[in-house]
């Protein structure tokens, strides 16, 4: 796993999004996974000026995101599908029938998970997984103790991880569960852009590449990865010691 370390995210930003435009360039057909939370909003107002400004072109592209909220509609304001609307496939020429979130108010969560797992299977997997990293080393929500070999899955999340997503809910924490792309699922991506920002994700960085590849930092997975690169910036590459590549 390589990591890159850019002065600020604004930089890191324009370097994530230059990595799609490259990637559609060579095949616009491509697959992406893409993530939410405060991370990758840079990266998508690059997509969108791109768009709008060169005409970079989405409608053969298809989009996977990573995770929702369970039991959350899709119209819901703190939904993902909500937040993707808002910040990007609703600003661009995304296909609607190439872009799948999961439905968090499924009837039947587990057959939603099989159903996306297989859609993202039909698709022919994953070209390029961008992801952010939670304050505890998740990825996804695949929260610390994630198998490596797991798939898309309901889980259960974190005490800290509901704490640091509450501003977005009335109630003083996020909801308790959520669908998640598996910890596996994840590792097929033949490409994995790792995005972190901020000195509150310095020691989760650190964890993840110099710690041990554990379970107990999802992130870490990546270190075995042929192809996984973080874009770092300064602030959340701060705790790294002399061991990595600049
Ligand atoms: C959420 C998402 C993750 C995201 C993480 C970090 O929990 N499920 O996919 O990577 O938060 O978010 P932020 O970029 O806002 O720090």
């Amino acid at each position: 796993m390589r990591a890159r370390v850019f002065p600020d995210y604004e930089a890191m930003s324009a370097a994530a999004a230059d990595v799609v435009r490259r990637r559609l360039g060579e095949r616009p057909s491509s697959v992406f996974m893409l993530p939410t939370g405060i991370t990758p909003l840079g990266m998508y107002r690059r997509l969108v000026e791109m768009h709008r400004s060169e005409g970079l072109s989405f409608a053969e592209a298809t989009f996977f995101n990573l995770d929702e909220y369970l039991g959350l509609a899709p119209d819901h304001g703190a939904s993902y599908h909500v937040y993707m609307k808002e910040n990007f496939y609703g600003l661009i020429d995304a296909d609607p029938a190439r872009v799948f979130v999961p439905d968090g108010a499924a009837p039947d969560p587990d057959a939603e998970c099989e159903r996306y797992e297989a859609a993202i299977r039909e698709s022919g997997g994953i070209d390029v997984g961008v992801l952010g990293i939670g304050r505890n080393g998740h990825i996804g929500f695949n929260e610390p103790g994630s198998s490596f070999d797991s798939r898309t899955r309901v889980v259960a999340l974190s005490e800290s991880t509901r704490q640091v997503n509450a501003a977005d809910f009335e109630a003083d924490r996020a909801p308790e569960q959520a669908i998640t792309v598996g910890m596996a699922t994840i590792f097929e991506s033949r490409k994995v852009l790792l995005l972190a920002s901020g000195t509150n994700k310095a020691g989760a960085v650190a964890a993840a590449v110099e710690g041990d590849v554990s379970e107990s930092v999802p992130a870490s997975m990546l270190r075995s990865h042929p192809s996984a690169v973080l874009f770092l910036d300064e602030d959340a590459a701060s705790d790294l010691g002399q061991g990595v590549a600049g």
